[in-house]
């Protein structure tokens, strides 16, 4: 339905995307995560007509951006980044000059602002101007104008930034709604905001994709991993020499901490707890065994590992 194909946007010598390829299938719930500065909004705004790529192609359903950007718009409701809206003016005001732009029908008005207050919860406040509204009914007079026209596409760039807790889970709750009817791209720099509404994510750092796949294979590709730490008075030698014993882990590090005192962390399958061979082991040797941590490995670490530089951290 959307294929971007080899896309690149300069700004003068900062290359902000990189050649970048993927493809959102009909109804899909795709989770666009990047660091700041990964080059997410620079991609949604080209997928929304608003800057022309450098290079590169981007296709939705028949039509490309270079000879057909004003049916693509059509096609597509887009909530920015910080969620301009001219605040001095009502909601009702606002919506009204928003269905205008979109060509809607005057007659159609009324029942088009009727469904988008009703969808997006904006009863009570369609006559208010909306710098008096909060930040959480600010977004969903965003997510109102970007829905008004129907569109079969909503694209949406950190639609909850700046919310406080209770409004995030209102809006994701008015989010996961209407991505029931629509294909849906959302962007986010914060994982659980995608992890909790998306079927999909895409992760981009440096204006580069460096993973795709279903939120459940990106977690199973890592989360499959513990990880245990262990603070141990031990003999180091042995210490390593536990792999021999206990089969199918892995010793990732070994840190002296004190007098005969290591920290060491080991990783294995989760599939199977080796804590208690482990501490079997540590009996047998008769070593004191200080600390036990258990740590599984979570959709954030994968996040981190793809996108913190080597040595950052
Ligand atoms: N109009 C512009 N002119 C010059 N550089 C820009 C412009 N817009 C963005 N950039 C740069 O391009 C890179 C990508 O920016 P972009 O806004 O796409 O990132 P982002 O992933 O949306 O980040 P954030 O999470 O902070 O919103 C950044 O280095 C940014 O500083
Ligand atoms: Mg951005």
């Amino acid at each position: 339905m959307i294929k971007l194909e080899n896309l690149v946007k300069d700004y003068g010598n900062l290359r902000a995307v990189d050649h970048i390829n993927f493809q959102v299938e009909e109804g899909e719930i795709l989770g666009f995560l990047g660091p700041n500065g990964a080059g997410k909004s620079t991609t949604l705004k080209m997928l929304t007509s608003y800057l022309s790529p450098t290079e590169g192609n981007i296709q939705v359903d028949d039509l490309n951006i270079f000879d057909n950007s004003i049916e693509i718009r059509k096609l597509i409701g887009y909530l920015p980044e910080h969620n301009p809206l001219y605040t001095e003016m009502t909601v009702y005001d606002y919506l009204h000059f928003i269905a205008e732009a979109r060509e809607i029908d005057s007659k159609k008005f009324k029942k088009v602002l009727k469904n988008v207050v009703e969808k997006c919860g904006l009863n009570g406040v369609i006559s208010k101007p909306i710098q008096t509204l909060s930040k959480g009914y600010r977004q969903r007079v965003g997510l109102a104008q970007a829905i008004i026209h129907d569109p079969k596409i909503l694209i949406l760039d950190e639609p909850t930034s700046g919310l406080d807790p209770n409004q995030i889970v209102e809006i994701r709750e008015l989010i996961k709604e209407l991505g029931k009817e629509k294909t849906l791209i959302i962007s986010s720099h914060i994982l659980q905001e995608v992890q909790a509404v998306c079927d999909r994510i895409i992760i981009i750092n440096k204006g580069k994709i460096v993973a795709d796949g279903s939120t459940e294979e990106l977690k199973s590709n890592l989360q499959g991993k513990t990880k245990l730490t262990l603070d141990v008075i031990a003999d180091e030698d042995s210490l390593a020499k536990i792999v021999d014993y206990v089969h199918n882990i892995s010793v990732h590090s070994i840190k002296n901490i004190g007098e005969k005192t290591f920290k060491t962390i080991i990783e294995y399958d989760s599939v199977i707890d080796k804590r208690a061979e482990i501490y079997n082991y540590i009996k047998k040797q008769d070593w004191t065994l200080l600390e036990m941590h258990r740590e599984n490995v979570s959709l954030e670490d994968v996040f981190r590992n793809l996108t913190v530089e080597e040595g950052a951290n």
